[in-house]
């Protein structure tokens, strides 16, 4: 019954989610965090006018992110999670049998977006410095889109700017800078965008915002290509419940530099502890950390750990290695990491 490309298409399997229990949970890159309080106030307001349908566009939300970005309310498109911002970007740009390219290792979403579109994809690695090497911009057939998530994931690492613009000056296709991270990360390529139609930006609230549970997700893009955009989205793809509650956080950036510069601080202290317990840690621009450990198997390392009731996402890149990608916790909970994980390694 079902379409090829589906029957052959892996699944993509994001970290465990247990619904109950006490677990620590470090392995989605979640923030440790609650949101602002304005968020769950906006949020009971809107549940009273559930009856109607939401604003198809999220106008409300719009405005708000376009004054915080400073770019125009038409270059902001909003999705169910920046995932939906992806996979309207995907069906709006790639054909059957047309092209991605994205880096190794990099967000393994983009690859499960290519197979159900029934896309080819190029997964191009990183250097050693964990930056795009010459293949990267090399032109191609058929290639339709650009994937660069920066700051990256599982890394933590950056992309330059110049390295973005020079993408977008010698590929024919759109670039679109996955910024899931980027409030913990020094500068965003928002600015980019007015003057380059070729760059389109996705955000999220699910990390910075503390909102992942929400969904809620937007791109910023060029008007036209906004508007051509909206074709493909679904027609109420964002709730009055997210919209409310995604417009309420954004406009609480007091409390976003707060959370975030917890964050910064504590990433900090992980990166130097993890460090001295013998692990090789990437310096991290991200809430999480990638690292390895110079005498143990990452593999076992996240089973005792999760034995033990810390739960850290264990990945495999087959073209590059494994590792452990431990998301940034409250201060408490990493002093329960690294007392669990001074017994693992000792
Ligand atoms: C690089 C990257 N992009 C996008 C997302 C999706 O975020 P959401 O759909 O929660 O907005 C994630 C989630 O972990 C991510 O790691």
């Amino acid at each position: 019954m079902f379409r090829p490309e589906v029957v052959a298409m892996s699944p993509y399997v994001p970290g465990e989610q247990p619904q109950t229990g006490k677990a620590i949970k470090l392995n989605t890159n979640e923030n440790p965090y609650p949101p602002t309080p304005k968020v769950a106030e906006a949020i009971a307001l809107a549940s009273s006018r559930l009856e109607r349908y939401p604003d198809p566009l999220g106008t409300a939300f719009r405005i708000a992110a376009a004054g915080v970005l400073k770019v125009d309310a038409d270059m902001i498109l909003c999705g169910n999670g920046s995932d939906d911002c992806l996979t309207i970007l995907t069906r709006a740009f790639v054909g059957h049998g047309q092209k991605i390219r994205f880096p190794s290792p990099s967000y393994i979403l983009y690859r499960t977006l290519a197979e159900l579109q029934g896309a080819r994809f190029e997964e191009v690695s990183l250097n050693d410095q964990f930056q795009l090497s010459d293949e990267f911009f090399r032109p191609s057939d058929d290639l339709r889109l650009v994937y660069i998530p920066n700051p990256n994931s599982p890394t933590g690492t950056l992309i330059s700017h110049d390295q973005i613009l020079r993408l977008a000056d010698e590929l024919d296709c759109p670039v679109v800078v996955d910024e899931a991270y980027v409030d913990f990360a020094p500068e965003s390529a928002v600015s980019l965008v007015s003057n380059n139609p070729k760059i389109i930006v996705t955000r999220t609230l699910s990390k910075s915002y503390a909102l992942a549970g929400l969904r809620f997700g937007y791109l910023v893009a060029h008007p036209e290509v906004v508007s051509m955009l909206r074709k493909v989205k679904d027609s109420y793809n964002t709730d009055m419940l997210s919209i409310s509650g995604a417009t309420a956080a954004i406009s609480d950036q007091s409390w976003l530099r707060e959370n975030v510069s917890k964050v910064i601080k504590t990433r900090e202290r992980m990166t130097s502890e993890l460090r001295t317990l013998g692990f090789s840690v990437i310096e991290s621009h991200a809430n999480f950390v990638w690292c390895t450990h110079t005498k143990h198997a990452s593999k076992l390392i996240y089973e005792e750990l999760k034995r033990r009731g810390i739960l850290v996402r264990y990945m495999n890149y087959p073209s590059w290695m494994d590792g452990l990608r431990i998301s940034v916790g409250t201060n408490e909970q990493i002093d329960a990491l690294m007392l669990v994980l001074r017994d693992i390694v000792a």
